[in-house]
C-alpha cells in the first residue's frame, strides 16, 4: 500500500491538481476521486503494473465510467427479480436494454485482462516484482480457494472455470471499492469547501505528521497508516461524512434464521423472511445524533464516553455481522 499510495498520490494525482491549480482549468473532482479509488483497489488487486491508471488515461476511464453508470437505473431486475426478468426474456420481453449486457461485458473482459495480466506475472520466471506490483488480492484468492482437481483442469477454452471465478470475485471488489471511496471523497471535498476554518485545521493537525518524514527518500515520505490514524479531526471529518452520506444508504437485506425470531421489539418474526436495515435511516436518529442533517464532524470529537459508544454502535456505513464490508480498513487507509 505505501508503494501503491506513492505512485498513485506522487506520481499522477497531486501533479494533476497542482497543474489544475496553477493554469486555473476546472477540474472534474468527483471523477477524479472515482479514479483515484479505481487506481488503489485494483494495484491492490492486481499489482500497479496490470491494474488501471484511469488518473491518467481518462479516455479509457470515460468510456468505463460511462459503461458502468449507464447500468444503474437497471440493477433492479437481475437483483431483485433474476427469475422474472429471464422468463419475461424468454417471451421476448427484455426488461434490460441490451446495452446494459453489453457494457457488463466490457468491464467483465477488462476486469479478466487485468487478472491474466497478474498470473503471468506471478508466472513468469523473472517475476521483477516490487512490493506495490505483487498482485496481493488476486494471488491470494487462488491460494485460498483450494480447487478441486474439476476446477483446474484445462477445459481447452480460452477462459477456463477457475479463472473466471476469480474474475468474478475481482470484479466484485473493484465496484464495491471505487464508487464507495468515491462518493465518500467527494461529499467529504463539498463539505469541507463549505468550512474554511476546518480546513485549517485539518491541516495543523496533518502538517507535523508531514515536516517529520524526509521529503526525497522513497520510502519515507508518507505518514505511517498507525500515525495517520491518530489524527482525531482526520477520523472525525470520515465518520461524519460517511454517516450523513453514506455511500450505500441501503437497505441492507438479511434472511431471518430458520426458527421465528424477535427484531427490534417485534416478536415472532417467521424464518426465511427479508429483513432490512438502512445506514441512511440509523444515521438520522436524533437520539444519538442530534441535528442530525447538520455535518458536524466535531460531534465525534466533543461526545462523552457513553454518548460516543452509543454513535458508534448506531454508525453502520460498512454494515456488521457475517456480510459486513470486507473493504472498510482498506477504504479508510485508500481515502
Ligand atoms: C467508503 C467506502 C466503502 C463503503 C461505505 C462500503 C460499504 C459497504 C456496505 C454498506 C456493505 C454491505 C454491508 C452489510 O450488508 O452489512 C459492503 C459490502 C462489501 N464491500 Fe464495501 N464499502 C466501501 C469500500 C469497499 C472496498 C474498498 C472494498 C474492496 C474490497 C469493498 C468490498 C466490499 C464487498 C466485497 C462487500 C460484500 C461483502 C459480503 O457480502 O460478504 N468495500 N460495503
Amino acid at each position: 500500500m505505501h508503494e501503491i499510495s506513492q505512485v498513485v498520490l506522487y506520481e499522477r494525482l497531486l501533479p494533476m491538481i497542482e497543474s489544475s491549480a496553477v493554469t486555473g482549468s476546472p477540474t472534474d473532482i468527483h471523477e477524479l476521486n472515482f479514479a483515484t479509488a479505481m487506481d488503489f483497489i485494483t494495484a491492490y488487486q492486481f499489482g500497479l503494473g496490470n491494474s488501471s491508471n484511469f488518473l491518467r488515461d481518462t479516455s479509457f476511464r470515460g468510456d468505463f465510467l460511462d459503461a458502468y453508470l449507464s447500468r444503474r437505473t437497471y440493477t433492479f431486475w437481475p437483483q431483485e427479480a433474476p427469475g422474472v426478468m429471464k422468463f419475461l426474456k424468454r417471451l421476448g420481453v427484455n426488461v434490460v436494454p441490451e446495452f446494459v449486457d453489453e457494457a457488463n461485458r466490457k468491464i467483465e473482459t477488462w476486469c479478466l485482462s487485468m487478472c491474466k495480466g497478474a498470473a503471468n506475472a506471478s508466472n513468469s520466471a523473472k517475476n521483477p516484482q516490487s512490493l506495490g506490483n505483487s498482485a496481493v488480492v488476486c494471488t491470494q484468492l487462488a491460494r485460498s480457494l483450494k480447487l478441486t482437481d474439476a476446477q483446474t483442469s484445462k477445459s481447452g477454452a480460452e477462459v477456463q472455470p477457475v479463472d473466471l471465478i476469480i474474475a468474478s470475485e475481482m470484479l466484485d471488489q473493484l465496484a464495491a471499492g471505487f464508487e464507495t471511496s468515491g462518493i465518500t471523497l467527494t461529499y467529504l471535498m463539498h463539505e469541507l469547501s463549505k468550512r474554511p476554518d476546518l480546513q485549517a485545521a485539518l491541516r495543523d493537525e496533518l502538517l507535523p505528521l508531514y515536516s517529520e518524514l524526509q521529503l526525497n527518500s522513497p520510502t519515507a515520505n508518507l505518514p505511517s497508516p498507525r500515525a495517520l490514524d491518530a489524527l482525531p479531526l482526520l477520523q472525525a471529518i470520515f465518520m461524519e461524512t460517511l454517516r450523513l452520506h453514506a455511500a450505500i444508504p441501503g437497505p441492507q437485506p438479511r434472511i431471518t434464521p430458520p426458527t421465528p425470531s424477535t427484531l427490534a421489539g417485534y416478536a415472532g418474526i417467521p424464518p426465511g423472511t427479508r429483513v432490512s436495515a438502512l445506514p441512511y435511516a440509523l444515521h438520522r436518529n436524533e437520539a444519538v445524533f442530534p441535528d442530525a442533517l447538520v455535518w458536524e464532524p466535531e460531534r465525534w470529537i466533543k461526545a462523552g464516553k457513553e454518548q460516543k459508544e452509543d454513535m458508534g454502535r448506531w454508525f453502520w456505513a460498512f454494515g456488521s455481522g457475517g456480510r459486513m464490508c470486507i473493504g472498510s480498513n482498506f477504504a479508510m487507509q485508500g481515502m
